[in-house]
């Protein structure tokens, strides 16, 4: 029996393979400035997070099409059964492909098709959450947020990604208000590169229900103090972090500090196609590397399922599920 576990924090983008650019790319006439394999594999070397989202856009070219958004979606669900996940809240980023002429509705049917399809084939629930960039204008982000909820766009929910440095919560503050007001739930990334006050500017002026990433909430024991009290979720993905150079090695992550001061973390893999695997990876690493006994992986895992959107009784079911795994020790269910 596999750890049943929610992804919570995950970029569809994230997860085009380097074959599926290079076949996409010529499927759709589409060049790219590193056309080889050896050479596109070559520019997976991150300096920062910047240095990984020049790569990351730049190879969302390949991406034309509904058919497109739809094949990987499958892709990724495919590849996140294998890894145990249960649930998914799949990030895309509207804006990405809006600039490059591609409809809302082809975006978005095409990765909701492949949803329900997924769900059928995997058994692998879903929530859908349009991610706006941090480094365009918020006014951006108003107007696709309008757009999505005029047209009846299916999304669950909004978040805050891209570049965070110089981009803080607050610049944000009256789109999360109208998507709250319109019933949609609200996420953002803080303190994964950017410091202690955005994670504070996301819970307060933009009201969000997760914090993703959030590592460096460690640098402010007030801020430490309450995420615990809240008991506010955050998203943590440690080989994206190693990857970023966030932290320097996985030795150095801060994740067992995190458990033992009372945060609510869970795992997840942010960009497995860029960093080095899926949720599976992310929990071999940290297991490896912090001795996490089966209880604590329990933890992690019980923690994502209660952070997700997920309604009573599917969180208590998979919880339920959860405890099975644990209790299965050593034996194969
Ligand atoms: N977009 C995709 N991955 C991201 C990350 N780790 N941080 C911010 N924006 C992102
Ligand atoms: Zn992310």
């Amino acid at each position: 029996m596999k750890l049943p576990v929610a992804e919570l924090h995950i970029h569809l983008e994230g997860t085009l393979e380097p074959e599926a650019i290079l076949r996409l790319a010529a499927q759709n006439g589409v060049t790219l400035p590193w056309p080889s394999l050896e050479q596109l594999r070559e520019q997976y070397d991150f300096s920062n997070l910047q240095s990984f989202l020049d790569l990351f856009y730049t190879n969302l070219a390949v991406l034309r099409t509904r058919a497109d958004f739809h094949e990987i979606t499958l892709a990724y669900l495919r590849r996140a059964e294998a890894a145990g996940v249960r649930h998914v809240e799949l990030f895309f980023d509207p804006q990405a492909h809006l600039e490059r002429g591609i409809g809302l509705g082809e975006v978005v049917g095409g990765i909701r098709e492949a949803l329900h399809e997924g769900e059928k084939r995997f058994g692998i629930t879903h929530k859908l959450i349009a991610c706006f960039w941090r480094h365009a204008p918020a006014a951006s982000a108003m107007e696709i947020l309008r757009t999505l909820i005029a047209e009846g766009h299916d999304v669950d929910g909004i978040g805050l990604d891209s570049s965070e440095l110089g981009y803080p919560p607050a610049l944000f503050r009256e789109v999360f208000d109208y998507a709250r007001d319109h019933g949609l739930h609200v996420v953002a990334h803080a303190g994964e590169e950017g410091p202690p006050e955005y994670i504070v500017q996301a819970l307060d002026l933009l009201k969000v229900e997760r914090i993703d990433h959030g590592i460096r909430c460690l640098e402010d024991p007030t801020l430490v103090e309450r995420l615990v009290a809240e008991q506010m979720p955050l998203t943590v993905c440690p080989l994206s972090n190693v990857r970023l150079r966030t932290v320097d090695t996985m030795a150095d992550h801060p994740l067992r500090q995190m458990l033992e001061a009372g945060l609510k973390v869970s795992i997840h893999s942010d960009d497995p196609a860029y960093f080095g695997g899926y949720l599976d990876a992310n929990f071999a690493a940290v297991i490896g590397q912090f001795e996490l006994s089966r209880e604590e992986q329990a933890v992690l895992a019980r923690n994502s399922i209660e952070s997700s959107f997920l309604e009573e009784p599917a969180k208590s079911r998979l919880c339920a599920e959860v405890d099975l795994w644990l209790s299965a020790e050593g034996r194969d269910l």
